[in-house]
């Protein structure tokens, strides 16, 4: 299957626009009555990066970023805190073999993603999303949630620094992983280093260095340290 051409990419966000204002103001509100009122039965629990979408031109660098790793089909890739689902539903239709999962902590953002992704055309074989707080996730993963853990060998990642520091027990537990995206808000200190991780500069791709007028564009991608031993 030829890759979308670049206007696909502005063209999903262009749709995904007005219900994802929508979601974004609901969200926040959502996450904020939270902080305020955990009992409330809106909200939404343990929130700690709220849903502002990825801009087109982050779905359109992901898939030449992946060809750079030459990861051999099929696996999956993870969104994890998938939003509105733009960044999985696009992939799914450049890279047809790669199973697309988006797990996300809002009720709001899996219910918008699973309509996007149905009515993009997308069938939950090929791009799928879940409700999960990855804080706490880690150790034992819950197969009864998804029983494919083990196949997912990319991991995305536009969160907040606060919910970034608390996924790295998921990200262990997940054995298959080989290559991270972060965006925008990237793993400090070295800490990538003590988990066994390192950046990695793919050729101007996901380089980490460019950031257009303020856009959520600025990707950095990371590998196993032990990949290339
Ligand atoms: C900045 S948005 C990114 C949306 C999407 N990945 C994209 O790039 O368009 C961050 C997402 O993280 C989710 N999130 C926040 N806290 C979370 C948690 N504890 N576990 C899982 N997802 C979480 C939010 O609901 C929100 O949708």
């Amino acid at each position: 299957m030829p890759p979308p051409p670049p206007s696909y990419y502005t063209s999903l966000e262009s749709k995904l626009a007005s219900t994802s204002a929508e979601l974004e103001t609901l969200h926040l509100d959502a996450a904020l009555d939270y902080s305020m009122d955990s009992s409330n039965p809106s909200s939404v629990p343990n929130c700690l990066s709220p849903f502002v979408p990825s801009p087109s031109s982050v779905c359109a660098s992901i898939p030449p970023l992946l060809s750079s790793f030459n990861l051999p089909p099929p696996y999956t890739f993870l969104d994890l805190g998938c939003g509105d689902g733009r960044v999985c539903i696009s992939l799914s239709l450049s890279l047809p073999q790669t199973k697309c999962l988006g797990i996300d902590v809002s009720p709001l953002c899996v219910s918008q993603a699973s309509a996007n992704a149905l009515s993009e055309g997308r069938l939950k074989s090929s791009c799928e999303f879940l409700e999960a707080d990855v804080v706490g996730m880690g150790g034992e993963l819950d197969y009864t949630l998804y029983g494919g853990w083990r196949e997912v060998k990319v991991v995305y990642m536009f969160i907040f620094p606060t919910l970034l520091e608390k996924v790295w027990p998921f990200l262990n537990a997940l054995e298959g992983l080989e290559v991270l995206i972060t965006n925008t808000y990237h793993f400090e200190g070295g800490v990538e280093v003590q988990h066994g991780w390192r950046r990695v500069d793919v050729g101007g791709k996901g380089g980490g260095e460019e950031e257009e007028g303020g856009e959520f564009n600025n990707l950095v991608t990371y590998t196993r340290v032990c990949s290339d031993v």
